[in-house]
């Protein structure tokens, strides 16, 4: 049997957790073994990480039990929760809190809990720039998860808090890549004025959460904040220019024009881009490169990112 500290990884069939799967896997003399957690270990994505090596186990957030079952003798647990696919953070708090019991349970030695500002402690509730959603929330999938940090703190847990960056990704399947305008010429849309927008691959979350996972006892009660690059519109719509062959404008608009955008979630990104735009010295000044890159020392850069994903993104 092998002598492998097991790493415990939740959303391993997602961008995060699946960045860190393949870290762990990749490397043949890793101290750690995996077991990714899924909803459903006959899914193509599951049966792919076993048959990289990872052992596969069925866990859901809502399911305590299974959460229990699925840390025990674990060495480590990576934990991030999931608000896209419900837009709730007090789902995000009841799964931040199931997987810190779980974890407690099970006495994991080292936890990462994938987290992100809470924006109402820049912008009050009472502050009008921009709406409170959900009844008491700037942007709600930003602020349940430092509200979470606590839960973990108060489980008593070794945790390290990775704040982590806007996913590149974004651009692929989000809809956040340049889109036609009437025009005819392709429009990259953010309302962050000629603010810098830190951005990361989000495999390299998941590097980042192994560079902290062996660097071990050092990172827990820390806080890194990580990001592959920071850049504003126009930067990002000049390397997208070159990597696409097609010339990309940005398009600065207004936060207010944005939030009505009319998709899914229009208010709340609306809301995100505003307080990165507001606050982008705290926001940038805070993920620190140099620090990204020691623990994962292949971050990428826009550019290099681009090299590799440019042909996925949808542009017709
Ligand atoms: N998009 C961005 O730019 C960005 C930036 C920073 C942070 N984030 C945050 O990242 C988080 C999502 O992480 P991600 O992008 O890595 O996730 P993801 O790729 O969307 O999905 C991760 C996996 O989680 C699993 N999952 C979903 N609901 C679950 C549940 N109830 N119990 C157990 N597993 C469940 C699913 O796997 P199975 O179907 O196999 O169970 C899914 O494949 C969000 O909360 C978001 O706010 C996003």
């Amino acid at each position: 049997m092998s002598d492998k500290k097991i790493i415990a990884v939740v959303g391993a069939t997602g961008a995060q957790g699946g960045g860190l799967v393949r870290a762990i896997l990749n490397d043949k003399n890793s101290p750690f073994a995996v077991r990714a957690i899924t909803r459903d270990v006959n899914s193509d994505k599951a049966r792919a990480l076993a048959a990289m090596g990872a052992e596969v186990v069925a866990a859901d957030l809502d399911d305590q039990a299974s959460l229990e079952r699925a840390f025990t003798g674990a060495y480590g647990a990576f934990c991030v929760t999931f608000f896209w696919a419900h837009f709730s953070p007090e789902k995000e708090l009841a799964g931040a809190r199931a997987m810190a019991e779980a974890a407690k349970k099970a006495g994991v030695q080292h936890v990462i809990w994938s987290t992100l500002e809470d924006t109402r402690k820049f912008i009050p509730l009472t502050d009008n720039r921009m709406p409170t959603l959900l009844g008491k929330y700037k942007v709600p999938h930003f602020d349940a998860k430092d509200e979470a940090n606590a839960i973990f703190t108060e489980y008593g847990l070794p945790v390290t808090f990775l704040q982590t960056a806007f996913y590149w990704e974004n651009l692929i399947y989000f809809g956040a890549g340049p889109q036609k305008g009437p025009d005819g010429k392709y429009y990259l849309t953010m309302p962050m004025g000629d603010k810098q927008l830190p951005g990361i691959s989000s495999e390299d979350i998941g590097k980042t959460a192994y560079g902290i996972f062996k660097a071990g006892k050092e990172m827990i009660g820390k806080t890194v904040a990580i990001a592959g690059e920071h850049l504003t519109g126009a930067q990002m719509a000049a390397a997208l220019t070159k990597a696409l062959g097609k010339e990309v404008f940005y398009n600065d608009v207004d936060p207010d024009v944005y939030r009505k955008f009319g998709f899914p979630g229009a208010d709340e990104m609306g809301n995100m881009f505003q307080f990165k735009r507001d606050f982008a010295d705290y926001y940038v000044g805070h993920r620190d490169l140099n620090v990204a890159r020691r623990l994962n020392p292949e971050l990428l850069t826009f550019d290099k990112w681009l090299e590799k994903n440019a042909s996925l993104i949808p542009v017709e």
